[in-house]
């Protein structure tokens, strides 16, 4: 070989080289894990159009999205619990504002304060003064909150009801006169499903029953859960359960709220993440699909935020921060919430990006009384509500109310304020 051939040669590989370290698979330091339970109708694809944001601003950062399907992180929560008991966090993870957030992983040392964060971006100027509390604790902020879902949603059928010449009921009692009538005429007058979504119905039949400020006191032990007043809120909650399918063990979320919008039941509680479902469906609102509060709840808006949190010992920490800068920016939130179903945590999204529903739910968040949910972890701690949700399923086997009352009490005692 002569000696300009062999020249060439050594230069072509270092070329080739150069081209493949700079077009090559990721290093490990080039990616983010980010952990949720988006994977549903409607969930996924608001978490598509954040990560779209992210990688957009991102090229170099390979997006790993590690997100376990089941509603409401049934099943996620589960394996994210054990891997942070084995020392294997994700870089970043959905936790909800509130007693989820700081009786769980801030109390566990597992997420580190973002006040950084918060002060480079400005956020506290753009977030609602209200959350901050739900997830600080000791002057630290731990959490990047991306949106306002709220739980307190009755989603009905539009044509069912004006069929059956029946108004939106505002009341219990009105709720129930409709529900009579549809039973009468051989349609399932709620659609309901799995465990976790009964849980979400009793909170918000607790709310209607005992009004917020009563309802609030369960949380800080100012209501009694023995009292006559929750004897009244669980009775009606059996009562409400009779309405339903027989088969809801078996139906998913979604499962239940295409029986109103296919006309086979006329409603259905669910949190406002159905908006997004049905948008993905190709839904009309107020043609397919209407809503209102839950009856009894009218000007209470139930709430829960979904917020992202740091790993403490973050295998990819800068990566990390920058999806978080993501979640917690103007144009994350805007792509993520009009397809979530939910509306921004900042207070400086574009109205107009939203659908009719969603404007709906920002002028309730902005005049309503705020009151916290006990199924998407604002209220709870993990213990207690692993208890009331144990106390539910055996209710819903033996529908005993004395029963299932002193077990709510005794779950009081043991993981809430309740002496
Ligand atoms: C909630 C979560 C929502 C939605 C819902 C159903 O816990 O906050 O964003 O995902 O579960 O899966």
């Amino acid at each position: 070989m002569n000696r300009k051939l062999a020249y060439s040669l050594v230069s072509l590989v270092i070329a080739l080289s150069m081209l493949l370290t700079a077009c090559g698979p990721t290093t490990s330091g080039n990616e983010v894990e980010v952990f949720s339970w988006w994977t549903g109708g409607g969930e996924a694809a608001g978490l598509d159009a954040m990560i779209k944001v992210f990688k957009a601003e991102n090229p170099n950062i390979t997006f790993n999205n590690a997100a376990v399907a089941g509603g409401a992180g049934t099943n996620a929560r589960a394996v994210l619990a054990s891997r942070l008991q084995a020392g294997d966090p994700p870089d970043s993870w959905q936790g909800h504002a509130g007693q989820e957030l700081i009786g769980t992983y801030v109390k566990d040392d597992k997420i580190e304060p973002l006040n950084f964060l918060y002060e480079q971006e400005g956020w506290l100027n753009v977030m609602p003064k209200t959350l901050i509390p739900l997830i600080s604790e000791n002057g630290n902020i731990y959490s990047v909150p991306v949106n306002i879902h709220r739980a307190n949603v009755l989603w009905y059928n539009p044509k069912i009801l004006s069929d059956n010449g029946i108004a939106v009921p505002t009341t219990l009692d009105e709720w129930f006169a409709a529900m009579d009538k549809l039973q009468a005429a051989g349609i399932t007058p709620l659609a309901l499903g799995e465990q976790w979504t009964k849980l979400h119905l009793l909170e918000t039949v607790l709310l209607a029953s005992l009004g917020p400020d009563k309802y609030n006191g369960l949380w800080d032990g100012s209501t009694d859960w023995g009292s006559p007043e929750v004897t009244t809120a669980l009775e009606n909650f059996k009562k409400v359960l009779t309405y339903a399918n027989s088969d809801s063990a078996s139906l998913s979320w979604q499962d239940a709220s295409q029986l109103v919008i296919n006309g086979n039941a006329a409603f259905n509680v669910m949190g406002d993440w159905a908006a997004g479902y049905f948008i993905e469906l190709g839904k009309t609102a107020n043609v397919d699909y209407g809503w209102a509060p839950v009856p009894g709840t009218g000007g209470v808006f139930q709430f829960l935020s979904d917020s992202f949190v740091l790993a403490k010992g973050a295998p990819h920490r800068d990566a990390a921060i920058a999806w978080l800068k993501v979640a917690g920016s103007k144009a994350g939130q805007e792509a993520f919430n009009p397809v979530k179903g939910s509306i921004c945590a900042r207070t400086d999204c574009d109205k107009a990006l939203f659908g009719e529903y969603l404007q709906s739910a920002m002028d309730d968040w902005s005049t309503n009384i705020v009151v916290g949910s006990l199924t998407h972890g604002v209220v709870a701690n993990d213990s207690w509500k692993s208890e009331i949700d144990t106390a539910l399923g055996a209710f819903v086997g033996s529908q005993d109310v004395a029963a299932f009352q002193s077990a709510l009490v005794a779950a009081c005692k043991s993981s809430g304020p309740c002496k």
